[in-house]
C-alpha cells in the first residue's frame, strides 16, 4: 500500500492526488488529529511524531510513504530517510522543481506554516536547484483554522489572504508555491487576490506526478502496490470537523477509522 500520512485530515488533498493519478494502487492514510496541528510546534516534537506515524505505517503494511504534511517534510525528511529504508516522498521537492521550471521571471513565492517557513526548507530547495531564483517567503498562521471551520468563502478570510498575499504581490512574484496541505482548498480565493498572471503550484498536485513518474519506472513495485486492497483512513482521533474536511477534500462519504 502507499503509505500517506499528516498532521490531520488536510493532507487528504495528497491522498485525492494520488487517488486519481494511481487509482489502482491502494492507499493506507494516517492523520495526526490528536496531536494536530504541527505547524505551530518545534522540530524535535514534529520529528518525533512524524517516526511514529512512520512506524504507524509501516507496521500496517505500507510499502513507500508519502509525507504530505508540509510541516512534517520541512523538518523531518532528510532524518526519516535515514531511519528507514523504504522510498520516501514529500511534497517539498516536486512542488520546487515545478516552479522553478514555471517562473519566467525567476521571482516565487511561497506560503506555508511557521514551521514550514520558519525551516526555510523551500529556500534552501530552490536555491539548490537554481540560485539565481529569488525567494519570497510568508507563513500564514491563520489559514489552517479558517479552513478547518470550512470558512471557505468568507468576507473574512478574502480579508486575511489580501494581507497575507500583499507583501508578495509586492514582490512581484510570478509564481506560488502552495506550501500547506490545507491551501489548495483556498485556491480559487488565492488566485485572484495574488493575481491572475501568477501561477499557482499546488504541492499535493506534483507529489502525485512524482509518485506515478517513480511507479510507471518500478513496474514491479507499482504491480505489488496494485494487488493490496481497499484505501483505509485512520486518524488518532475521529471529530466531526475532520469528518466534513475529508467529504469536501473527496467530494465524497469517507470512513475514518481510529488509530
Ligand atoms: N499539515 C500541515 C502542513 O501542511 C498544516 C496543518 C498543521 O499545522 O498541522 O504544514
Amino acid at each position: 500500500m502507499i503509505g500517506i500520512f499528516d498532521s490531520g485530515v488536510g493532507g487528504m488533498t495528497v491522498a485525492r492526488a494520488v487517488e486519481k493519478l494511481l487509482p489502482s494502487c491502494p492507499q493506507i492514510y494516517f492523520g495526526d488529529l490528536a496531536r494536530t496541528p504541527y505547524g505551530s510546534k518545534s522540530p524535535e516534537t514534529i520529528l518525533r511524531y512524524s517516526v511514529q506515524n512512520m512506524e504507524f505505517l509501516l507496521s500496517r503494511g505500507a510499502k513507500l510513504i508519502i509525507i504530505a504534511c508540509n510541516s512534517a517534510a520541512s523538518v523531518a525528511s532528510d532524518e526519516l530517510g535515514k531511519l528507514f529504508d523504504v522510498p520516501i516522498f514529500e511534497v517539498i521537492s516536486p512542488a520546487v522543481r515545478r516552479a522553478v521550471a514555471a517562473t519566467g521571471t525567476g521571482r516565487i513565492g511561497v506560503i506555508g506554516t511557521r514551521a514550514t517557513i520558519k525551516t526555510g526548507a523551500y529556500d534552501k530547495e530552490i536555491a539548490g536547484l537554481d540560485s539565481d531564483k529569488r525567494v519570497f517567503s510568508q507563513a500564514c498562521p491563520l489559514l489552517v483554522p479558517l479552513v478547518e471551520e470550512g470558512w471557505l468563502n468568507k468576507r473574512e478570510t478574502k480579508m486575511i489572504l489580501r494581507r497575507y498575499l500583499y507583501p508578495l504581490k509586492l514582490k512581484q512574484v510570478d509564481t506560488l508555491v502552495l506550501g500547506c496541505t490545507h491551501y489548495p482548498l483556498l485556491k480559487k480565493l488565492i488566485q485572484p487576490r495574488i493575481g491572475s498572471r501568477v501561477t499557482i503550484i499546488d504541492s499535493s498536485e506534483e507529489v502525485a506526478f512524482a509518485l506515478k513518474k517513480f511507479l510507471d519506472a518500478n513496474r514491479q513495485l507499482k504491480n505489488s502496490l496494485s494487488s493490496e486492497g481497499e484505501n483505509k483512513y485512520y486518524v488518532s482521533d475521529v471529530t466531526e470537523t475532520a469528518k466534513s474536511i475529508a467529504k469536501r477534500i473527496f467530494g465524497r462519504e469517507i470512513e475514518l477509522l481510529s488509530a
